[in-house]
């Protein structure tokens, strides 16, 4: 065969849903998974929003929409930004993606290209690296430290800066960590990116998902005097339960906006029509529902790090916001189990996976090698279940429950 393009070598598939998929086949063979790696809420989309999407067949919105969004779904994104963040951001300023996924590629098509470096925090969400590569510019990962609440340091950015750089992506509340930046970190950043003049892409979509009274605070709401540097990249999927619906959203400067509009336009063309009226309804319907699933995510929080206190072997910081804990497993480093010797986060991920049919995803993908992802975002029975097979199998029994 003829080869492909170069940008096609130098990506690889997304770790997550190559589990997720791998997971789903060992599930139709009718192995009893417990899937804690999945990165999506395990709760329906509520009912209104179904009903506004069914309402949108009906009428016939079934055409294309504008490249940038709808103006009604704009707009209330627009009011989004004002009442929960204090933001001002005009429907111009916004442009609706296919998915948060989307708004964060179409930015790094618009802002960067080869020569240029893009600073990742590490531990950080594994689509950013790949993302990256395709924009042709370079990802270069600063580490985080656990100690530091996996907060970047303006010491550590700053020694990162070249004169290539061009921007730095800032995950908050963080997958795969849960952590949260309070303001004062973000401000502690300020002199270093308002000096070196590079973009900040904040990554809000798991704002809502906060626990232990902490506020939700992203860069431009912390150093409104830089909010030209930011582009703010959301979406529904995560707040509302609408991960197969392909909602996402940013809000830039506008000429930043303008250009992530037209590349759009040349791409996708639109966002689905039937998913924009979906997305309204989510954004000016009841927040009921949203503040519901939240509080059942943080009591399957607090029962996750209850279990996991008790393991030989995991470290288990405590995260204040989105739906993962990230223990360290160093401490299991070097231990046989399930008949294999855990050498590194990926092989104990395939230890839990194969021995004790739970599917976990390795630190490994997430830059940060020593730690393992579990998700909560599935039932109290399912993560009791799940771990329990783990402790099973680590007090140095059969791990898997599909055998007892
Ligand atoms: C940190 C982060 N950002 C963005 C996304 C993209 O979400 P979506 O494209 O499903 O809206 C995800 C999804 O897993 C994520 O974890």
């Amino acid at each position: 065969m003829r080869p492909f393009a170069e940008r096609t070598l130098n990506v690889k598939p997304s770790p997550t849903l190559t589990l997720d998929a791998e997971v789903k086949a060992m599930k139709a063979r009718g192995e009893r998974i417990v899937n804690l790696g999945v990165g999506e809420p395990d709760f329906e989309t509520p009912d209104h929003i179904k009903e506004a999407a069914v309402k949108a067949i009906r009428d016939g919105f079934t055409r294309y929409t504008p490249s940038e969004g709808i103006l009604e779904l704009r707009e209330a994104i627009s009011r989004k930004f004002k009442e929960d963040n204090g933001l001002d951001y005009g429907p111009e300023d916004i442009v609706v993606t296919n998915g948060g996924k989307q708004a964060l590629y179409n930015v790094m098509q618009v802002l960067f290209g080869p020569g240029d470096e893009v600073i990742i925090p590490a531990p950080y969400w594994v689509t950013y690296p790949p993302q990256a590569l395709l924009a042709g510019a370079t990802p270069v990962f600063v580490a985080t430290r656990e100690s530091d609440g996996y907060v970047l340091k303006p010491e550590a950015l700053e020694k990162a800066l070249t004169p290539r750089t061009r921007g730095i992506v800032i995950n908050s509340p963080s997958n795969p960590t849960g952590m949260v930046y309070r303001r004062e970190d973000l401000l502690a950043l300020a002199p270093v990116i308002e000096r070196s003049g590079i973009w900040v892409i904040s990554d809000d979509i798991y704002e809502i998902l906060v626990y232990d009274g902490r506020e939700f605070v992203n860069f431009p709401m912390a150093c409104p005097g830089l909010k030209d540097q930011c582009i703010v990249c959301h979406g529904v999927s995560k707040t509302y339960s609408m991960t197969g619906w392909r909602i996402g959203f940013l809000a830039a400067p506008r000429p930043v906006a303008k250009a992530v509009a037209m590349i759009q336009s040349q791409m996708t063309s639109n966002p689905c029509s039937i998913s924009q009226k979906a997305g309204l309804a989510a954004l000016i319907g009841p927040r009921e529902p949203v503040e519901r699933m939240r509080e059942a995510f943080d009591s399957r929080r607090r029962l996750v790090l209850r279990l996991l206190q008790d393991m030989p072997g995991f470290r288990t910081p405590e995260p204040a916001g989105a739906f993962y804990v990230f223990p360290d497993i160093r401490g299991l480093l070097g231990r046989e189990l399930g008949g294999r010797v855990i050498d590194s986060s990926d092989s104990l991920a395939s230890v839990f996976l194969k021995e004790c049919g739970v599917a976990t995803v390795p630190g490994s993908g997430f830059g940060a090698e020593g730690s393992i992802r579990f998700s909560y975002a599935a039932s109290e029975a399912e993560l009791v279940e799940g771990l329990e097979r783990i402790a099973r199998i680590l007090a140095g029994g059969a791990g898997d429950l599909r055998s007892s």
